[in-house]
């Protein structure tokens, strides 16, 4: 059985730490802010490389959180990659805006393109892989427009050696327990170098306060507590090392199926893929994903339906019939991969694929 994602097996290797931190947690009843929370914020800054970290309760509140934080005008359009979770376009309608979708690229991220009432961009690092940075940033300056990272699938990736989640105005983080630094429940995090937005999207995050009954705004309750704070603090220093396994499948993967008719995922010398998802493409998806699975073999698909095409967006008027993002989603597979792996479990896996291929490309 090689499984997609193994929690309990990265829980066993550092359990008596993470028994201990619980364990303190609950000694205290430091359930909501206190200490923990801001050693994590301290840590996690510290770690991407940006001035501030605002803990919040999950990866969606923190792109709304920030995008509600930037002052931008009532009417204002969003562009989002059409191949993204839900989360990074439901974010930008929930928080008022308008979204409007881009295609991706070959490589899965975001294909910029400037349309009329367009105040905002959400590049996401999907996968694990970085944004072409430069390009993002070239064009946001050039059209005025705010900047904001889902990095919620590349903690700890690199751009020309810059970490993602100090490029943008704001950058966004997921602490799903299956993301790359996972809690033990909902989690998230806002990244930033701007002081004033820092404050805005904390007071945003804790009812619009200042102190305990101050509140200058409605905000509402979208916090990172105690208990998760304390989990991701036992994590974070192993994140490197993890991250480093998770390198040597992909490169297993990379090597081994080079021959094969699978399309590999995209690499850049430039940047330091994190691969929270290794995604292959084939025509034959369906029948393989069933193939690997009659030997044990989990596998994903993300995302089987490009945004654009999903029932919420049935009132969007959008032509996006065209996109690679919404031609393709029906080849995309997630082959599995995490630090619960082993070089052997990656060849098994080539090796079946090869199986069912039965012949080279
Ligand atoms: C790209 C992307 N953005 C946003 C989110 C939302 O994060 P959360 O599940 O913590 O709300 C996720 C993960 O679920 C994600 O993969």
């Amino acid at each position: 059985m090689i499984k997609f994602l193994d929690l309990h097996a990265q829980y066993l290797g550092i359990k008596s730490e993470m028994d201990a931190a619980i364990a303190g947690v609950i000694a205290d009843s430091a359930y909501i802010g206190g200490e923990r929370v801001k050693k994590f914020e301290a840590d996690f800054a510290a770690y991407i490389g940006a001035k501030h970290c605002v803990g919040v309760g999950n990866g969606t509140d923190a792109i709304e959180i920030a995008l509600k934080s930037l002052g931008l005008p009532q009417d204002s359009k969003v562009l989002v990659p059409a191949n993204s979770f839900i989360a990074t376009s439901e974010a930008v309608t929930n928080a008022g805006f308008e979204v409007v979708f881009a295609d991706v690229k070959d490589d899965y991220t975001i294909k910029l393109e400037m349309s009329e009432g367009l105040k905002a961009v959400i590049c996401v690092h999907l996968y694990g892989l970085p944004c072409d940075m430069d390009e993002i940033t070239a064009f946001c300056a050039k059209h005025s427009l705010a900047l904001i990272e889902d990095c919620a699938q590349a903690h700890g990736a690199k751009y020309k050696g810059r970490k993602v989640g100090t490029f943008g105005d704001a950058a966004t983080f997921s602490f799903y327990p299956g993301k790359n630094l996972g809690a033990y429940g909902d989690g998230g995090a806002i990244t930033t170098n701007d002081d004033a937005l820092a404050k805005k999207m904390r007071m945003m995050a804790n009812h619009g306060r200042t102190g305990k009954y101050n509140h200058e705004f409605e905000g509402r309750n979208s916090r990172l507590d105690g208990l998760q704070a304390a989990v991701l603090s036992v994590k974070l220093p192993h994140l490197e090392e993890w991250l480093e396994r998770r390198n040597n499948i992909a490169s297993v993967y990379l090597h081994q199926l080079a021959d094969t008719p699978l399309i590999l995922p995209k690499v850049h010398s430039d940047r330091r893929h994190v691969w929270h998802l290794f995604v292959v493409r084939t025509d034959r998806r369906d029948e393989l994903k069933e193939f690997l699975s009659s030997y044990g073999i989990e596998t994903g698909i993300h995302y089987p339906i490009a945004l654009p095409k999903l029932a919420a967006y049935s009132y969007n008027t959008q032509d996006t019939s065209e996109f690679f993002a919404c031609r393709t989603d029906k080849e995309l597979l997630s082959l599995p991969i995490g630090e619960h792996l082993s070089e052997s479990d990656a060849m098994l896996v080539c090796e079946k694929i090869k199986q069912f291929f039965g012949a080279t490309k």
